[in-house]
């Protein structure tokens, strides 16, 4: 077998390989007591630009559940923290900026950055030894979509209902698209990096889109969304949270070759949605990772049932491992998708 016949890449192109690939959102990080003691007196955001942590740290749920595919340990906000911004991840907390986002001059200042001129080096040399070490076994890199971005920029943190990044397209709607189009750039610039440095396909995380209408998505978040996707010379997968209202847009009018299916939806129902040429992601929920075994394997056996009616079907959680997450139950998960 080579790498361009590994289950995942195989299914990214609409075939129906002889083993489902599976693998997990979130599967590097705090459900693995090896994480938990490697991250011991690093900060987050450090780990992510240390090559050899990072390496290490995205290897292990490889090593430990045998899953199809490597996601690289990083964090949407990383790009930015090259191109310059403060921002740091406050544990249990998510990410926070010294200086939130909110006004014209605000915008006008940070998109003045060159996202050109951000270096890449540290997270190229980390998928570097992430690649060498994973064989035949693809690497998925990512990045942040810009209104997810944008939603932890304007308001400044995390944030429930994304209200000012949701107000700020109305309000001012030159400044956000000014700043979701740079956002797109610095993206796309963090995309290419993991691409040029062997990641095999990428996965674009609009974790927050679904607290818009779909009017507003389409206007002022998919034209972003697209740019920062532009000219990328990998498979595409596209994830976001609640997004069954508009599930068919995050098609991008063809440019994702897979879109992430959150748990809420059933997934023949998001195949019926998404129309046949387009390979399905998900959508295990993860609330049922803490339900005993056979309640889970019911329901993954469901997930894979349904599955059977997309053009192609990659086995995920429907959204990121929650962090008290017994590991063994992934392991039973890869095991039993592998089986069937
Ligand atoms: O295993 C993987 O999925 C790869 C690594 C990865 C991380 N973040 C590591 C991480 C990926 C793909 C992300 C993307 C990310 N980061 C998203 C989109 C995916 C999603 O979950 O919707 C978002 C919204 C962020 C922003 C962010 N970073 C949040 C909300 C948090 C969690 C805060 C917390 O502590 O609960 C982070 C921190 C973060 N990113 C952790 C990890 C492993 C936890 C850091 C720790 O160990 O304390």
């Amino acid at each position: 077998m080579s790498l361009s016949d590994a289950p995942l890449l195989r299914a990214l192109a609409g075939d129906r390989p002889d083993r489902t690939p599976v693998w997990f959102m979130r599967q590097a990080g705090r459900s693995l007591p090896e994480y938990r003691e490697l991250r011991v007196g690093t900060r987050m955001l450090d780990a992510c630009l240390t090559p050899d942590l990072a390496a290490e740290i995205t290897l292990q749920p490889v090593r430990r559940h045998g899953v199809d595919a490597g996601i690289f340990f990083s964090d949407i906000v990383v790009p930015l923290r090259l191109a310059g911004v403060e921002v740091e991840i406050e544990p249990g907390r998510g990410p926070v900026f010294a200086e939130p986002i909110r006004t014209a001059a605000d915008v006008e200042r940070i998109t003045s950055i060159d996202p050109e001129s951000l270096d890449a080096s540290a997270v190229a040399e980390a998928v570097r030894i992430v690649v060498s070490e994973l064989g035949e076994t693809p690497l998925i890199g990512f990045a942040g979509a810009p209104f997810t971005l944008a939603a932890y920029l304007v308001e400044g943190g995390p944030s429930k209902e994304h209200m000012r990044a949701r107000a700020l397209m109305h309000t001012d709607p030159e400044s956000w698209h000014r700043l979701a189009g740079w956002l797109a750039q610095v993206s796309r610039v963090f995309l290419q990096a993991q691409i040029d440095a062997g990641a095999s396909a990428v996965q674009l995380f609009d974790s927050w889109a679904g607290s818009l209408s779909r009017a507003d998505y389409l206007e002022f978040v998919a034209p972003h969304s697209t740019a920062a996707l532009r000219d990328v010379t990998a498979p595409i997968i596209h994830f976001g949270v609640g997004t069954g209202p508009f599930l068919a847009d995050m098609r991008l009018g063809g440019i994702a070759d897979a879109v992430g299916v959150d748990w809420r939806m059933p997934l023949t129902e998001a195949i019926s949605v998404l129309g046949p040429d387009v390979t399905v992601q998900g959508n295990i929920n993860p609330a049922l990772l803490s339900a005993p075994w056979p309640v889970l394997e019911a329901h993954v056996r469901d997930v894979l049932a349904q599955g059977r009616g997309a053009r192609a079907h990659i086995v995920n959680l429907g959204h990121g491992v929650p962090p008290e997450t017994d590991p063994e139950q992934l392991t039973r998960i890869v095991e039993l998708v592998h089986s069937i």
